[in-house]
């Protein structure tokens, strides 16, 4: 994506060839902002953090915080080191241990000379793969759009709306729910987006509502809470969020407030699409509801708000009283029977086991 005329990507190689540099998402909007990562403590920190975030983009800099520790030592100590440490960050989004199984299967069976550079190049090649994966999604979930769009009236738009931030932002680049989005706004399709502005941490306020106007796609940031009034006045077309994990039976784990959207949906026969790489699919785990483990953040995070003052100052503020309990679940699960459809790299498929074990049939196998 560009920003400010630039094509930039969220996670590259520093000229340096061995250094990383990340967007600082914690400064966004207010603030365009680089990292460079030189170790693995500091890739470990960005994911933790939250200097980067959203689940692909969580794999790829994991994959090269494996290289910035093969780097310093190529021993099968510092690679079970880097493995143990970046797991350890989030446990939510699942991208983050394929990325590592992926890396360590790179370079495990080579001489330890070899690891770092065939650590290097396995981590651009999940980078590569996520933006080929995305511009996949982008061509899958078009046609759902385009055909919204033809039942329209000349000059009327469709409407979109999507929650947190699935964006290029939380990938390498493109974005997965946002992916058919780009792609409908650059072939000429009106569209219009609600972002949910994600409380607590604001991802759809902060992150979604400025890619979106970087790339000029016309949106509308809401309150979380608005949503079912938008659907049940006809004001949305369809729904696409992004996913952090979804399980075999197709129940998809996303950020917190995406089930209550899901299920207002469904109350307004508003179609529910999850877009997602073949990455956040964990074949190994049967129930979403039941299994998969859900991230709880600190109570900081629901008890203050940040944001600019009106003299350019950041600035926190505490909106709770002083020691009210508070409890801040990250995700939630949307069963899969809300869901209409899921948009990955391989077209639109069922959120149903038989759907998902069909379009990728060599992971489910050897989950098995
Ligand atoms: O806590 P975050 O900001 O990492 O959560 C991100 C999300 O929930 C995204 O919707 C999800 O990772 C999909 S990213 C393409």
């Amino acid at each position: 994506m560009k920003v400010d005329g630039k094509a930039m990507r969220t996670i590259w190689v520093e000229p340096d060839n061995w250094s990383v540099g990340v967007i600082d998402q914690t400064a966004l909007p207010h603030r365009f902002v680089t990292a460079r990562l030189a170790s693995l403590a500091e890739a470990a920190h960005a994911i933790s953090a939250m200097v980067i975030r959203g689940a692909p983009l969580i794999g790829a800099t994991a994959a090269y915080g494996v290289c910035l520790a093969l780097r310093e030592d190529p021993s099968d100590e510092s690679l079970d080191r880097a493995y143990a440490t970046l797991l350890a960050t989030r446990p939510t989004a699942i991208n983050l241990k394929w990325a590592l199984d992926e890396m360590t299967a790179a370079v495990r069976n080579r001489p330890r000379a070899e690891r770092a550079a065939a650590a290097y190049r396995r981590a651009a090649e999940i980078s590569e793969e996520d933006v080929a994966i995305n511009a996949a999604i982008g061509r899958n979930g078009l046609p759902l759009i385009a055909a919204i769009a033809a039942r329209k009236k000349a000059g009327e738009r469709v409407n979109v709306l999507t929650h947190c931030n699935a964006g290029w932002l939380a990938t390498v680049d493109i974005g997965t729910a946002t992916a058919p989005i780009y792609l409908a706004h650059d072939n000429g399709i009106p569209i219009h987006v609600f972002a949910d502005e994600t409380r607590p941490r604001n991802q759809g306020a902060s992150l979604t509502a400025w890619e979106l106007g970087r790339h000029g796609v016309p949106h509308t940031l809401i309150a979380d809470n608005t949503g079912g009034h938008l659907m049940q006045h006809g004001l949305v077309d369809l729904v696409i969020v992004g996913a952090d994990r979804v399980a075999m039976n197709g129940d998809v784990c996303n950020k917190i407030g995406t089930y209550l959207k899901a299920l207002a949906a469904r109350d307004n026969s508003v179609p529910f699409y999850v877009a997602l790489p073949s990455p956040t699919i964990d074949f190994t785990v049967a129930d979403g509801v039941a299994e998969i483990p859900i991230e709880e953040r600190g109570a900081a995070e629901v008890a203050t708000m940040t944001g600019r003052a009106s003299d350019g100052r950041i600035e926190t503020v505490r909106i709770a009283p002083d020691g009210c309990a508070v409890v801040n679940y990250a995700f939630d699960i949307t069963p899969a029977r809300l869901v209409t459809g899921l948009i990955t790299e391989r077209g639109v498929i069922g959120a149903s086991r038989a759907a998902l074990a069909g379009a990728f049939p060599e992971r489910a196998g050897t989950a098995e």
